[in-house]
């Protein structure tokens, strides 16, 4: 089997008393879909924070392309080729579609500060490369008939999708979505589940963090379970829908 492109070994996140990820291994191969799904508190989000960077584990390693990354600030890991979404939806207000995208690839842009301050000529043509590869990015995401309005007027899937937007815009590798489903209706979430399908075939690798099962199991090549911050079972979707100890979790409390 290829080496997996990024892999956790005994990640332990505390936060004072509270060991809020303990012991995590988890690896990640190119192009998969890997799910990281368990009850509210079970640590997903910290774990999506340990690996961008916001927070530096109280020990173990994360390890990418055999690079060890642990303890990298979020700006080298966004460097690196990881972008984000979040669990609650931070766009911008009094940002358009297209300016919103357009800001996400500025990580990318080689012109500096200077550059910006005083409109050089090199700014300019970024500028203009810039908006084409934006729009670009919105035809294939199906918001170019969005791109002239505010990111906060759009219908609520479409602003999950406009952050799915601005996190390719940085041109990762890995993509890690925090619940991109949460708060969507059932049309809504057959359209997200589709499109992140669609974003594996066309070469992303995604880990997702979701309480949607039936998106979960439709859509996930493998699946971490966590439960108060502990791994307890990982495996294809039919292996965890059978698995008596998720069963028993899942049961065990409102989800
Ligand atoms: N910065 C922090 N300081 C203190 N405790 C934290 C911090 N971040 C997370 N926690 C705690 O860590 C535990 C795991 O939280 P986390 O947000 O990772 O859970 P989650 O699995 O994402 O849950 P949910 O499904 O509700 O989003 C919780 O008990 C939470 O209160
Ligand atoms: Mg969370």
């Amino acid at each position: 089997m290829a080496e997996p492109i990024l892999s956790t070994a005994k990640i332990v996140m505390k936060f004072g008393g509270l060991v809020s990820v303990n012991k995590m291994d988890f690896d990640l191969y190119e192009h998969e879909i890997v799910g990281i799904i368990g009850p509210n508190g079970a640590g997903k989000t910290t774990f999506f924070n340990v690996l961008t960077g916001i927070y530096k584990p109280t020990s173990g390693t994360v390890c990418y392309h055999g690079m060890d990354i642990t303890g990298k600030k979020l700006y080298e890991i966004t460097a690196l080729g990881f972008a984000r979404t979040f669990q609650n939806i931070r766009l911008f207000p009094h940002m358009t579609v297209l300016e919103t995208v357009m800001l996400g690839m500025h990580t990318r842009t080689k012109a500096g500060i200077l550059d910006a301050l005083l409109r050089t000529p090199r700014i300019r043509k970024t500028e203009r490369e810039l908006e084409a590869k934006a729009l670009e990015l919105l035809n294939l995401t199906g918001l170019d008939r969005y791109r002239y309005e505010y990111g906060t007027d759009l219908p609520y899937g479409m602003q999950r999708r406009l952050e799915i937007a601005r996190a390719m815009a940085s041109q990762p590798e890995i993509l890690l979505l925090d619940e991109p489903a949460a708060g969507m209706n059932e049309q809504e979430t057959a359209d997200i589940s589709f499109f992140i399908k669609k974003l594996r075939d066309i070469g992303y690798t995604i880990i997702l963090i979701e309480h949607d099962m039936r998106l979960v199991m439709n859509i996930c090549d493998r699946l971490y379970v966590l439960d108060h911050g502990s791994m307890i079972a990982q495996g294809r979707p039919e292996e965890i829908s059978a698995n008596p100890q998720v069963i028993e979790v899942y049961l065990g409390k409102e989800e």
